[in-house]
């Protein structure tokens, strides 16, 4: 294992690395992709794979996929005012009534929201509003740990938006990172930051649920004050381990000696909306808010890059100077206790989250529900680092009629990762094959040599272990509701050195989606078949490829990140790393995955200058598409009272702010 160098302060220069800012880097994943993390897969890169990613199938299928599509929809079922009308050329046909005309590609350097004509948009919240009754308002110059963790966190990822009725729901967002520099007048640098600037950034992490509602005539929902809203916090908030790991000394530690209850959830980027209407969150690059120890357990060290404190005395975000649970050398196990998935219910404002252990623990990007043919419950997840794997989990128990035993079916069962073969049937129409490689069956390690504790704990390590395929960052991982298909989003590797299984090109710096089907169309089957679906990049480039959709007709995208589905079971991706792989506003795309359009990228929004474009939601019935605007502004230098973006622009003039974003079509109206 090649020896990590430690982690620099942030380097304040305008390079780029790969396709993401330094700035990014350093805030968003602690420099990973300086250090050479997690390359302890025993699996060969295959050479020279790269079977020609053409095959498609033409015809939509009829899946009767019942169970796929059971209950996870936010679509929240706006009734339509206005009457379908033939589309004109060139408008991008999502459903007969959801229309519009893709938006030009946008310089990274423009500080704007691009939207198509004849749609609109406005902010519902924003970082610093305030959530939970009593909360003060934002003040830019006054901020504290105690107003933070009543108020809405930074960098909203993952959202979903649960209906309540047909003028009220729940958005839950994630808030995965901080970024210090724009949040905190006067920033010199990380060293510098005072113990309550850095405890205002643990209150800043974590969750936040807000209710929303509608007005009669208006299309807009609006953040409402509600004894549902809440606030997730990394400072604070308990959260209950479930599963094989509770308890386990592998997670006990000074004050929780039982190693049941932690505190706090850190770097939530994406989740998933259960069938049941909890949410589910990923813990993504947890290591980088620990001081490492270099002389203690060494996997954390050479599975999930957490840097040594030697040569970088107050590294990992200074988190250790008011909290010694940080410093995996006073506290060596509370690392553990971070890298999971968490679910909460938004609807119980009183109920403790958990953290679900049998679904391993890794950079988590986030976790998406889909159902067996047997109701058995399959989560499929990716791990967010290059060479790392694509997982899935899947329930002992089924799913009850009315889902209500569903949080707990998320305690036992088997996790599996991914094998991809190139080898196929030549007279079908995929690219190669796979299994699900089983890590746990029946509560039982399938590891030779790790407990069933480390298989879960150290996951990264079992996948390894068992050859599963090297992935470029696997993101999102989402099954389609219409055609059953699971989708996978790699969002770039450009160190890959060769071409390899469902990772076709080296020096990837522009990512690509793989489509998968699993045998017989089941969630809970063990093989499936799979195809390059989108080879992504700039449309001119001949190593691009958009399921055999001419190129000429294609929008230009990059860096897929976050995947959903409209109504008609058309793929919708955000992306993060345009501006640093094709010089353009990172975006969000529809694609249809099926009949004569499939392929077709169409650009449908652009986010301002240094953001990324989270957590779709698109509610085609209701002619709207929610998305979060995540690090408005993030480009090197830029400071409080020097920013680079004004976003979300009404009454800011000195930072941007993360803020949700509602999109809507101009003139539309609701009527109850
Ligand atoms: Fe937080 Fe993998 O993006
Ligand atoms: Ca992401
Ligand atoms: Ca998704
Ligand atoms: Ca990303």
């Amino acid at each position: 294992m090649t020896q990590t160098p430690s982690r620099p302060l942030l380097p304040m220069t305008g390079h780029t690395m790969g396709t993401r800012s330094a700035a990014t880097c350093h805030f968003k994943c602690g420099d990973a992709c300086l250090r050479d993390e997690g390359s302890l897969s025993a699996s060969p890169h295959f050479a020279e794979v790269a079977r020609a990613a053409v095959s498609r199938r033409s015809v939509l299928q009829a899946l009767g996929l019942t169970a796929a599509a059971v209950g996870a929809s936010t679509f929240l079922g706006t009734p339509r005012a206005q009457a379908a009308t033939a589309p004109a050329a060139g408008e991008a046909v999502v459903s007969p009534t959801f229309r519009f005309r893709p938006v030009e590609p946008v310089d990274r350097t423009v500080d704007a929201v691009t939207v198509p004509a004849g749609y609109a948009w406005h902010t519902l919240v924003q970082w610093g509003d305030p959530v939970v009754p009593g909360a003060p308002a934002f003040d830019l110059d006054r901020q504290s740990p105690e107003a933070q963790a009543m108020q809405f966190g930074y960098n909203n990822d993952y959202l979903t938006i649960v209906p309540q009725s047909s003028t009220r729901a729940l958005l839950v967002a994630n808030h995965e990172y901080t970024n210090e520099n724009l949040m905190y007048p006067g920033f010199v640098d990380e060293a510098s930051l005072t113990d309550e600037q850095i405890r205002t950034s643990m209150a800043a992490h974590g969750m936040s649920v807000v209710q929303l509602r509608r007005y009669l005539s208006d299309p807009r929902w609006y953040a409402d004050s509600s004894r549902w809203n809440r606030r997730i916090t990394a400072l604070g908030t308990p959260f209950r381990l479930t599963g094989p790991v509770a308890g386990d000394a592998l997670v006990r530690t000074t004050r929780d000696p039982a190693g049941r209850t932690v505190i706090g959830t850190l770097n939530n980027c994406a989740g998933g909306t259960t069938p049941w209407r909890t949410v589910l969150s990923g813990e993504e690059n947890f290591d980088q808010y620990f001081r490492g120890d270099p002389v203690g357990d060494p996997r954390n060290r050479d599975t999930y890059g957490l840097v040594d404190a030697t040569g970088t005395p107050g590294d990992g975000r200074f988190w250790y100077r008011v909290d010694d649970r940080f410093d995996v050398v006073a506290e060596p196990n509370e690392i553990n206790r971070f890298g999971w998935i968490v679910e909460l219910d938004p609807r119980d404002p009183g109920s403790t989250p958990v953290k679900h252990t049998a679904l391993g623990r890794f950079k988590h990007e986030g976790a998406t529900v889909s159902l067996a043919a047997d109701r058995r419950v399959a989560v499929y997840m990716g791990d967010d680092t290059a060479d790392q794997h694509l997982y899935k989990f899947v329930s002992e128990g089924r799913l009850s009629p009315g889902g209500t035993n569903g949080p707990r079916l998320l305690e036992r069962g088997d996790l599996y990762v991914a094998r991809f073969s190139a080898e196929g049937d030549p007279s079908t129409d995929h690219d190669g094959t796979g299994e699900w490689v089983p890590l746990t069956r029946g509560g039982r390690s399938m590891v030779p040599g790790m407990t069933l504790a480390e298989v879960l704990v150290f996951t990264r390590e079992a996948a390894a272990a068992v050859g599963a395929t090297p992935m470029d960052r696997p993101e999102d991982v989402e099954r389609n509701p219409v055609n059953g298909r699971v989708y996978v989003a790699c969002t770039n590797s450009s160190n890959r050195a060769a071409a390899g299984v469902a990772n076709p090109r080296p020096g990837n710096r522009w990512g690509h989606v793989v489509e998968l089907r699993e045998d017989g169309d089941d969630a809970g089957a063990t093989t499936f078949t799979w195809t390059l679906a989108l080879v992504c990049g700039d449309p001119a480039d001949p190593s691009t490829h958009f399921a055999g959709f001419p190129a000429d007709r294609v929008s230009p995208i990059s860096c897929p990140d976050n995947l959903t589905f409209d109504s008609r079971g058309g793929l919708w991706i955000s992306t993060d790393g345009q501006p640093g792989s094709l010089g353009l506003n990172d975006a969000l795309h529809y694609v249809p995955v099926d009949g004569p359009e499939r392929g077709h990228v169409q650009q449908f929004l652009a986010v301002p200058t240094g953001a990324e474009t989270c957590g779709p939601v698109v509610d085609d019935e209701g002619d709207s598409v929610f998305i979060c605007v995540q690090h408005p502004g993030e480009t090197a230098d830029a400071v409080v009272d020097a920013p680079s973006s004004l976003f979300p622009y009404g009454g800011t003039t000195r930072t941007p702010r993360p803020a949700v974003v509602q999109v809507y079509r101009e003139g539309g109206l609701w009527r109850r």
